[in-house]
């Protein structure tokens, strides 16, 4: 089952405000559920998901909140404040109109395919989770309405359903050729740890996360709905074609072992795709045994999956190469990298904490007299996935 707050947390209740405010300011009267889901970073396994591999992202502080109540009518009107606009769709027949609604509607898609048919609803949105910046703005959106709907209609999902329902919405409705990764992170994520999921099997453990982590947006917007990421996958999709020709049984591209890879000579463009992918599933493998052993984040192996992304995957940009080598001139960082698909989005580092809080503004202000754009940055720790109230 999804979590239930508890009541009375004063945190929770005062994150919750605005968007009771705004469901008062835009329907009037007071929302029957509110329900959460945070953003994600994820601290290694790059560009793994899609290929079957593991991954070990953490639920960020900032959330996506969705405040709901049964309407008489047979739509669903909503209101979100991250997209200042409105929207609607009919609940009994959801369909595509190319904006943010989409992502609901697909959600409503998808549980009356599987469960029921979503009732008429009016739901305002309001979330922190910055938009485009790669920390997963559309998964939290998701995981968030996916909760809210399943407990307007009693429906008892837990968490890896609504995971799964919020990936379809997302994948199949709205067209986003994303893996699973942000929204199991976003569904199933805890406090202190952080979340190492089997994408095959979606088996999943917590593992205990307690340091933190700083997150630079480098202020370059992407999206996946560009054709960078769609290539990629079609590339991995080539390489794993090719190496079944010789391994029938070869299920995923993360299966392959390096010795596997080596005598497939593949063309040397997908070799360098797939040893990205094999080798990244090798460091995840490490970085967790790490933290189990209580060896902290293993900064050596972020710097090692960040140059793979860079010179294996080539899914860095200039930016974010520059935030990695100049954040790894401060005593106290231990390692850096980018996280999510890369192409712009966000970097994050790892370290001693007080040398995180003293370098993110000094090298915010390099970075702003390098490039021309605006960073932000936040110092996080993993927090909780979806909740419902
Ligand atoms: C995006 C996708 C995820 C994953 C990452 C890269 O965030 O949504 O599914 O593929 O890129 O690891």
């Amino acid at each position: 089952m999804v979590r239930c707050a508890r009541s009375g947390t004063p945190a929770l209740t005062s994150a919750a405000d605005p968007v009771r405010d705004l469901f008062t300011r835009t329907f009037g009267g007071k929302p029957d559920v509110l329900a959460s889901a945070p953003g994600r970073v994820n601290l290694i396994g790059e560009h793994v998901d899609y290929n079957g591999g593991a991954v070990l992202p953490i639920a960020i502080r900032q959330r996506t909140w969705v405040a709901i109540r049964r309407s008489s009518g047979g739509m669903v009107r909503a209101f979100s404040s991250a997209q200042s606009e409105a929207g609607s769709f009919d609940a009994t027949r959801p369909a595509r109109s190319g904006g943010w609604i989409d992502y609901l509607a697909g959600v409503a898609l998808e549980l009356g395919r599987d469960h029921v048919p979503v009732p008429g609803c009016d739901l305002v949105v309001w979330s922190d989770v910055p938009l485009g910046s790669g920390l997963s703005s559309s998964a939290a959106l998701c995981v968030a309405g996916t909760a809210a709907f399943a407990r307007v209609l009693e429906l008892p999902l837990d968490a890896a359903k609504v995971a799964l329902a919020a990936h379809r919405a997302e994948a199949d409705f709205v067209g986003v050729p994303c893996g699973i990764m942000d929204q199991f992170a976003s569904a199933l994520a805890r406090t202190g740890h952080a979340l190492h999921l089997d994408c095959e099997s979606t088996a999943h453990e917590d593992v205990p996360f307690a340091e933190a982590v700083l997150i630079f947006d480098s202020g370059v917007t992407r999206s996946l709905r560009g054709s960078a990421f769609a290539v990629r996958r079609s590339e991995c999709d080539r390489a794993l074609a090719l190496l079944r020709e010789r391994w029938p049984a070869l299920r995923t591209l993360a299966q392959v072992t390096p010795a596997q890879l080596r005598d497939a000579a593949l063309p040397p463009l997908l070799a360098r795709r797939a040893r990205h992918v094999v080798e990244e599933g090798r460091r995840v493998a490490s970085f967790v045994e790490n933290l189990h052993e209580g060896k902290g984040a293993s900064g050596d192996i972020l710097l090692a999956s960040h140059r793979s992304l860079r010179d294996d995957y080539e899914c860095s940009i200039a930016e974010l190469d520059w935030f990695v080598e100049r954040a790894m001139e401060f005593r106290g960082v231990s390692g850096a990298r980018l996280t999510g698909a890369g192409w712009g989005g966000c970097a994050i580092a790892v370290g001693d904490e007080g040398a995180l809080e003293e370098m993110a503004p000094l090298v915010a202000t390099d970075y702003r007299a390098a490039f021309p754009h605006q960073p932000r940055h936040w110092i996080t720790r993993a927090g909780d996935g979806v909740r419902v109230e």
